[in-house]
C-alpha cells in the first residue's frame, strides 16, 4: 500500500493510487468499527491535536473518534476561547502547539489557504478539515468510499453535484477526486451559485434539475451556505426548493438505482425533501457519516506510517 504524502491538504496533490490506498485501508477500518471492540494501536503513543476555527459537529467528532479508536492521545482545542480571541495570529498559535510535539494536527479554518500556510510552519503531519471555499479532502474521500461501496466501482460513473457549488469546498474536492478517478461530473444549480472559473473544471453544467439528473448514478446534494453569501444569490428558499430542491419527481429522472448523498448538515425542505433524505432505499447519508470515521482513521494511519520513516533524532 503506497501513500506518497506527508500532509493531507487537499485532493489536488493526490494521485489516483494515493486515493485508492486510503480507500482500501478505510474498508478495513469499516470492518473494525463494526466490531464490539473497536480498537487498534496504529497511532499508539502519537499525539493528535484538533484545531477547529469554525463550528463543526460531525467532522470534528469524526476526527476525534478516529484518533481515539487508533489509540492516539487526542486533544481538541476550544478555538473560540483560545488566544486567537486575544489577538494572537494563526501562525503563533500553531507554533505554540508545535512546541508541544504533536504528530498530527487537524485544522479547519474559514480562510482558503490557511491550512497550507500552517503546514509550512510546523513539523508534524497536517490534515485539512476544511479551509474556506478551497478544499475538504476527507469529505471527498468519504464520499468516494460511500460511492465505491454502493456502486462496486469508482470509475465511469455519472455523478451530479447539485446546489450551492460556488461556496462549497466539498464540491471542489469532489470535482477533483471524481475527475482523477475518471468519472463524468455534472454540476447542477442556478448560475448565481456556480463558481466563476467553471471552465477549468472539465465538467458539464446544467441549470435545470431534471435535465441535470437524467440517467445519473449518483445525486450529491449540497447545503445552501448562507453564512458565505453576502447578497441576493437566490430569490427565496421556497422558490429555490421548487426549482432545485431534490424531491421524488426530480429524482425520478436519475437512474432507478441512483443513490442520494448529502455531506450534512441538511436544510430539509430547502435543498432536499425530508422523505428522500430518510429513504433507506435511496439515501446513503448515514453511510457517509459511518465512512467518515473509517476514512479519517485510514488517512491518519497512512500519514503516521510516513512519519515513522523519519524518527526524531533523539530516538536515533
Ligand atoms: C461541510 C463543510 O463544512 O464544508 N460539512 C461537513 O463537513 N460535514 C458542508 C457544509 O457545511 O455544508
Amino acid at each position: 500500500m503506497s501513500f506518497s504524502q506527508s500532509h493531507l491538504l487537499g485532493i489536488e496533490p493526490l494521485s489516483p493510487s494515493d486515493i485508492t490506498a486510503i480507500l482500501d485501508l478505510a474498508d478495513q477500518y469499516v470492518d473494525l468499527n463494526r466490531r464490539d471492540i473497536k480498537h487498534s494501536d496504529a497511532l499508539a503513543g502519537l499525539t493528535q491535536i484538533n484545531m477547529f476555527f469554525e463550528n463543526s459537529t460531525r467532522t470534528q467528532s469524526s476526527f476525534e473518534l478516529a484518533g481515539k479508536r487508533l489509540g492516539a492521545d487526542v486533544m481538541s482545542m476550544a478555538m473560540q476561547a483560545s488566544s486567537i480571541k486575544k489577538g494572537e495570529t494563526l501562525i503563533d498559535t500553531a507554533l505554540t502547539l508545535n512546541a508541544m510535539h504533536p504528530d498530527l494536527l487537524v485544522v479547519r479554518h474559514p480562510h482558503s489557504g490557511a491550512v497550507d500556510l500552517l503546514a509550512q510552519k510546523v513539523n508534524c503531519a497536517v490534515l485539512n478539515a476544511g479551509d474556506g471555499r478551497h478544499e475538504h479532502p476527507t469529505q471527498a474521500l468519504l464520499d468516494a468510499l460511500t460511492i465505491r461501496r454502493a456502486k462496486g466501482r469508482l470509475h465511469r460513473l455519472s455523478i451530479a453535484i447539485c446546489g450551492d457549488i460556488a461556496h462549497s469546498r466539498v464540491a471542489r474536492s469532489n470535482i477533483l477526486l471524481l475527475g482523477k478517478m475518471e468519472n463524468r461530473v455534472r454540476l447542477v444549480g442556478p448560475p448565481t451559485l456556480m463558481p466563476s472559473q467553471i471552465d477549468e473544471f472539465g465538467v458539464e453544467v446544467f441549470d435545470d434539475m431534471r435535465e441535470g439528473l437524467t440517467d445519473v448514478d449518483v445525486v450529491m446534494m449540497l447545503r445552501l451556505q448562507r453564512e458565505r453569501m453576502d447578497g441576493g444569490f437566490i430569490p427565496s428558499e421556497r422558490e429555490y426548493y421548487h426549482r432545485y430542491g431534490l424531491d421524488a419527481e426530480k429524482l425520478s429522472h436519475a437512474k432507478d438505482d441512483a443513490i442520494v448523498m448529502h455531506p450534512g448538515p441538511m436544510n430539509r425542505g430547502v435543498e432536499i425533501d425530508g422523505e428522500i433524505a430518510d429513504d433507506i432505499n435511496r439515501s446513503v447519508i448515514q453511510e457517509q457519516v459511518e465512512m467518515g470515521v473509517a476514512v479519517r482513521m485510514a488517512a491518519m494511519d497512512l500519514l503516521a506510517r510516513n512519519l515513522r520513516v523519519q524518527p526524531p533524532d533523539v530516538m536515533a
